[in-house]
């Protein structure tokens, strides 16, 4: 059987108290939106369809990014006007439609997948995905006969207070056929809340005598839907809590757990250690028994094995070979590739450059637009001067390079091999390879100079 995917995102989130669009908001770096649609992607729909509000440009970019269509809706008259406006994209599909809300980001493929199969095995024609919840205020609750079979959804406003004690309430997610789908258009407006409510399909399929089911498979951390700032930072919570329980169990060792940042997209190996307060955001890998000390926070980079990364250092798209050392209070910015066993010490920024196995550069420099050879070493407080206030230059240093302290290479300039340069020398032109390089006026003394001035103050 056929399958397509509704997803509701047209929502202001009004409770959430924010300007911007509640299906942005991030969890983990993510947008809300952007978690629902990878789960989708992995039930491999034959065409997703996403309801969306007509002023969220930035939502229809993310949507466009992940192929689905997107569904403009005109009016805020409810869930069920948002399904209507989806079908409308869907008049010529036959088969089975999952409709899921954008604000439910921590739904698994796994769940969803029961529920279809559950929904074609029973033959229903509509399936709703129920759950119990320990706090059922906020979400419908299912409504059962003295026989367990499923009546209808009521929305907390609409409970009575013997109702109100349910607590298999409504997950949001729902199975239906096509033919189900033309029934929508029967739902009658909620006069309470002055919305259509989808909810209701559930009732109208069955009193038009079509196959209904209510399965309570569900379980409340991944059905929590966020409709409050509060509901937000628990979902994210728990998405935190899953992600690093499946580190621990791959054989990564964090000594605060609660205190660390790992971004759902992020990779760590096994025998890695990883100290408090660290962020590892985007799509970083960490490979196999790196160690990241106390407050580092890496950005979209890959590090090698057996990588050490010291207190405190930022890493932002960079790239580090195996048994490299960095920080610590390293800064490596956009674009920085390190080969292997590099030694990168502290308060050294890096910068759109390359630097090849074994080289050093330990103490306070700073390397920007620059090609480094293999074992060079960068004495402290080098700088590539790569900007002359209108463009960048690039440096060239190749293998075997001394660079002594306190020296600054004015770009574009190039070192030849296992050339020496000289401490406290400012490089305007090309040195050929095995040179030695000076450009510091020498030193002078004049005997007694101390003596002479004191006496003369007296
Ligand atoms: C809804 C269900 C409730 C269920 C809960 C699960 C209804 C009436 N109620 O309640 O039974 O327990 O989800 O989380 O459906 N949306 C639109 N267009 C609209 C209105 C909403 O696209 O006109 C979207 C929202 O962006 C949101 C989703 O639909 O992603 C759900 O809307 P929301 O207002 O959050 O419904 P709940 O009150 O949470
Ligand atoms: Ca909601």
């Amino acid at each position: 059987m056929k399958k397509a995917v509704v997803i509701l995102a047209a929502g202001l989130g009004t409770r959430l108290k924010s300007k911007k669009p509640k299906v942005l908001h991030t969890l983990l770096g993510k947008p809300m939106i952007a978690h629902v649609l990878d789960s989708v992607a992995k039930l491999r729909p034959d065409k997703i369809v996403v309801v969306v509000h007509p002023h969220h440009e930035d939502v229809h970019k993310v949507v466009k990014h992940y192929h689905a269509r997107l569904a403009i809706q005109n009016r805020m008259s409810g869930t069920a006007d948002a399904v209507k406006t989806a079908l409308e994209h869907l008049k010529k599909f036959r088969g089975v439609i999952l409709v899921l809300n954008g604000d439910s980001p921590l739904l698994s493929p796994v769940t969803l997948r029961q529920l279809l199969s559950k929904h074609q095995r029973t033959r229903s024609e509509i399936s709703v995905l129920s759950f119990t919840a320990a706090e059922p205020y906020s979400y419908g609750r299912i409504i059962r006969d003295s026989s367990g079979k499923a009546l209808r959804i009521v929305e907390e406003n609409d409970l009575s207070d013997a109702e109100k004690n349910i607590r298999e309430v409504n997950s949001g997610v729902y199975a239906f056929n096509d033919n189900v789908g033309k029934l929508v258009g029967r739902i009658q407006l909620n006069r309470k809340k002055k919305e259509y409510y989808i909810t209701d399909l559930l009732e109208i399929a069955r009193l038009t005598n079509h196959a209904c089911s209510v399965f309570d498979i569900g379980n409340e951390a991944e059905c929590h839907g966020v409709n409050t700032m509060f509901d937000l930072i628990k979902a994210e919570t728990i998405m935190q809590k899953h992600i690093i329980e499946r580190f621990m169990n791959a054989g990564v060792r964090f000594y605060d757990p609660g205190s660390v940042v790992v971004h759902p997209d992020t990779k760590i190996g096994p025998d890695c250690v990883i100290y408090p307060n660290v962020c590892f955001e985007g799509k970083t890998v960490i490979g196999e028994g790196a160690l990241i000390f106390q407050g580092v926070r890496v950005i979209d980079s890959k590090i090698g094995r057996r990588v050490v990364i010291l207190d405190h250092s930022l890493l932002e798209i960079s790239e580090i070979g195996d048994d490299s050392v960095v920080g610590p209070c390293a800064h490596l910015r956009p674009h920085t590739k390190l080969g292997k066993s590099v030694k990168i010490g502290n308060f050294v920024e890096i910068k759109n450059a390359s630097l090849s196995d074994r080289t050093k550069a330990s103490h306070l420099s700073y390397i920007g637009d620059a090609t480094i050879g293999a074992d060079v070493n960068i004495g402290a407080g080098t700088i590539t001067c790569n900007y002359d206030g209108f463009r960048k230059h690039h440096t060239r240093i190749r293998n075997g390079v001394f660079v002594g302290s306190d020296t600054q290479l004015v770009a574009p300039v190039e070192i030849g091999k296992n050339a020496f340069i000289a401490a406290g020398s400012t490089i305007t032109s090309n040195v050929t390879p095995f040179a030695l390089a000076m450009s510091r006026t020498r030193q002078r003394e004049i005997a007694g100079w101390v003596k002479k001035q004191k006496r003369k103050r007296k």
